[in-house]
């Protein structure tokens, strides 16, 4: 016979949340970062820009982004010129290129900077598509990784490539790194390997490589390690990064 009657089944469920949880502004942004900061997010339909040459700001970014259909299909890329960070457009349009209202720059419709009035030679500063995140170096010690943060976004800024604060929810790719050395006699290797996430934590690509460090002292391990041989792992880095990324986006 069944019990579905018996009292116990009938208690009142407690299973409900408590009424606080409705109203918690910590438990809101845990919420937030764990449930709808990792995976994919709406940015806007496509709909919004239909023909070629069509723009739409996102407004619930401060117009920071924008979608923008080219021949090729739709990118959302930085409405922020990369002159000295102006705004570029606002709402919605239609456009043959992206011109800076300050000082005519011009882009074309895939973020590609073509024209800098005032400048001998065009600028290589495309509009940011790719905000890339670096996680804490895992592996080095701080007089090594000191000097290849610094190169990395020195290296990212050169190649067109946007960085991420730790906090910043709207990173496209995130950079871990993890670096270890190797003495034998007088010389030591530094040998890292990044792995290249997306929000979601899903491995898309692995950069891994080594480099013999000209020998500083006497010395082994990470005090024998130069700062050159860390600006020229994180110039490899990156410029390895952005041809991943040409080749993995063409
Ligand atoms: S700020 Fe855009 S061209 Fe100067």
């Amino acid at each position: 016979m069944s019990d579905l009657a018996t009292v116990t089944k009938l208690v009142r469920s407690n299973a409900q949340l408590p009424v606080n949880v409705y109203f918690d502004d910590v438990l809101l942004q845990q919420e937030l970062k764990q449930l709808f900061h990792q995976g994919p997010r709406y940015a806007g339909h496509e709909l919004m820009v239909p023909n070629a040459g069509d723009y739409a700001t996102l407004a619930w970014e401060n117009e920071g982004r924008m979608l923008v259909r080219n021949p090729q299909g739709i990118e959302l890329m930085s409405n922020v010129c990369r002159h000295r960070q102006a705004k570029m457009f606002d709402g919605r349009g239609n456009a043959n290129n992206i011109v800076c209202p300050l000082h005519r720059w011009t882009y074309d419709l895939k973020g590609e900077l073509i024209g800098a009035p005032h400048f001998d030679d065009t600028p290589c500063l495309n509009l940011s598509k790719t905000p890339l995140q670096i996680a804490p170096i895992v592996g080095a010690s701080v007089e090594a990784a000191t000097p290849l943060t610094a190169e990395l976004q020195t290296r990212a800024k050169q190649r067109g490539i946007t960085l991420a604060g730790s906090a910043d929810q709207a990173a496209t790719h995130v950079l871990k790194g993890y670096f270890s050395t190797m003495t034998e006699g007088k010389d030591t290797t530094v040998i890292y390997v990044w792995d290249i996430y997306d929000p979601a934590g899903n491995r898309l690509h692995r950069i891994n490589g080594q480099q013999k460090a000209p020998s500083v002292g006497a010395t082994e391990g990470w005090p024998a390690v130069a700062p050159a041989t860390m600006q020229a792992i994180a110039d490899q880095t990156i410029d390895q990064f952005a041809a991943w990324l040409g080749g993995s986006a063409g």
